[in-house]
């Protein structure tokens, strides 16, 4: 599997030099995100004929081996594979079936510290504990849009496990991404450090908000949804491959008509919907506490989970 990776879309019948520099410019990296492109968008991108831009698709497309059957048994084979990280949270745990899964992109979304950097930071430390212990012994890739990443709560929660602070610092790969463009290129290069070493976890905290800040008004959505989807399935396709897990972080406005509609339906929409394959929605509640809950799961109930932030790290 690990060859699908190296693939180079100059692969592909139709492309040279030339036009494969124009497709990788306009985000176009892998077989994958052409297999998926559409006609039209593909097009313009790397300025060939409509008649040549299907060819590739579909050249594209028999590459990535969309559509190949495999037999349910292989699928639970792999899925028996999946390792969990403990979020340090027995409840929180429970309301994930386990933890964090790999082979899988967890996103959680809520409202301005509802949490959501508090856990990618537990997950970065705890993803280091041996599997007995609820982790998985392996590294974690931090990439930081927000400029959020604080080393220091990094070293109290590692104390907090009785775990030696430097050691795990030294276990977390910490890279900041500045615009859209970066966050992707970063995200396909973090490819070659997970094989290089042993990561099992890469956060992005957050996920969208260069996306948000990039591309504003009504006008730009639908090219905003389309390089978030990419974007999306560049990681879906790496968690697979490697077996990670992939925490993502994206805040979304509190509803001021909470009363009347659903509180997680976030103003402008969600851009994610229905491209993590596990959603949690992080809100605030009384006296510090936090609630948690599934939302939209192919195999966990829509159940809620309470957890606090204390100064050791995430707590039941
Ligand atoms: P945005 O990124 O703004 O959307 O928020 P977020 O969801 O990432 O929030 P974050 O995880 O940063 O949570 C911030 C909250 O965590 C703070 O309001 C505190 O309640 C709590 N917190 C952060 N650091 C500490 C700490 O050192 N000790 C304790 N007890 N709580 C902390
Ligand atoms: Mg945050």
């Amino acid at each position: 599997m690990a060859e699908e990776v190296k693939r180079s879309i100059e692969s592909l019948p139709g492309v040279g030099e030339a036009t494969a520099e124009k497709l990788r410019e306009a985000g176009y990296r892998t077989i994958e995100s052409i297999a998926v492109a559409s006609v039209a968008e593909l097009h313009e991108a790397a300025e060939i004929g409509e008649g040549q831009v299907k060819k590739i698709i579909a050249a594209a497309r028999e590459i990535a081996e969309f559509g190949i059957f495999v037999t349910a048994d292989k699928v639970l084979e792999r899925r028996e594979k999946i390792g969990l990280i403990t979020t340090s949270s027995e409840q929180l745990d429970t309301l994930l079936g386990g933890g964090v899964e790999t082979q899988a992109v967890t996103e959680v979304f809520g409202e301005f510290g509802s949490g959501k950097t508090q856990l990618a930071h537990q997950l970065c430390v705890n993803v280091q504990l041996p599997r007995e212990q609820g982790g998985l012994g392996a590294k974690a890739i931090y990439i930081d849009t927000e400029n959020t990443f604080r080393p220091e709560r990094i070293r109290d929660m590692a104390v907090g496990l009785n775990l030696d602070p430097m050691k795990i610092l030294q276990n977390v790969l910490y890279i900041r991404s500045y615009n859209t463009d970066q966050q992707i290129l970063i995200a396909e290069k973090a490819e070659e450090k997970i094989e290089e070493e042993n990561v099992l976890l890469m956060v992005i905290d957050s996920l969208t908000s260069h996306f948000r800040a990039e591309y504003v008004g009504r006008g730009a959505l639908a090219t905003r949804q389309q390089k978030l989807n990419r974007h999306l399935l560049t990681l879906h396709r790496i968690a697979d491959l490697h077996d990670l897990a992939i925490f993502v972080t994206n805040q979304v406005m509190a509803r001021p008509d909470i009363f009347f509609g659903d509180p997680t339906r976030p103003i402008g929409g969600h851009v994610l919907a229905h491209s993590a394959t596990t959603r949690v929605y992080f809100r605030k509640s009384k006296g510090g506490k936090r609630i948690a809950r599934i939302f939209d799961s192919p195999n966990l109930p829509e159940a809620e989970a309470v957890f606090a932030i204390t100064g050791q790290g995430i707590r039941d």
